[in-house]
């Protein structure tokens, strides 16, 4: 029993000198995506689902709940945004090709389709990340028509 408390109490040391260290927070101030919004168009009600359902990872800025600041929360959240915008960052929109864009978009359609995104560790919490069938194929509709413009723009290689 002794042992245990001592556990206890050392795990307990840990946690809170964890707290000291904070990742650097992923938050831009500028509106971050607006060259994506001006290429793509996306309706009122996709951009409402990118904001609600995608932006947090896949964006330069992130909404940090309270409890998303406390360690080890903070670390895991902080290893999904970066692994998130390694894939796609819809605020990096202008530096990529338009090969890369449509290709993209491509890729938002496949992981809205198979239910991929957003990550069921996502919606646990932001319920209102879940998608209905309307938004899925609104958001699958606007990616497929958005990625045909960026085929069609490509340059004769
Ligand atoms: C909680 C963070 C999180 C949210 C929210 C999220 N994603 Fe992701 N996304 C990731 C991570 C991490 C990866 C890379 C690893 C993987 O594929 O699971 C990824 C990968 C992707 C990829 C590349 C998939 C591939 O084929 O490799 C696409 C496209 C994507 N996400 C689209 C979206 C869209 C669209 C939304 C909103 C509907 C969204 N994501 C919401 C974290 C997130």
């Amino acid at each position: 029993m002794k042992i245990l408390k001592k556990i206890a109490v050392i795990l307990l040391l840990v946690l809170v000198a964890m707290q000291f260290y904070r990742p650097v927070k992923n938050s831009s101030q500028e509106n971050h995506v607006a060259q994506f919004i001006a290429e793509t168009n996306p309706s009122k009600e996709v951009q409402g689902v990118l904001q609600n359902a995608c932006y947090d990872c896949h964006s330069n800025n992130t909404d940090y709940p309270w409890y998303s600041m406390i360690a080890p929360v903070s670390y895991w959240l902080a290893d999904h945004v970066e692994e998130g915008k390694e894939e796609l960052n819809f605020s990096a929109w202008e530096s990529y090709s338009d090969k890369r864009k449509s290709h993209k978009l491509e890729e938002v359609v496949e992981v809205i389709e198979a239910g991929e995104m957003p990550l069921k560790s996502y919606t646990w919490v932001h319920s209102e990340a879940i998608l209905t069938k309307a938004q899925k194929e609104a958001v699958m509709a606007w990616a497929n028509q958005s990625k045909v413009l960026y085929q069609l723009n490509r340059q004769p290689q």
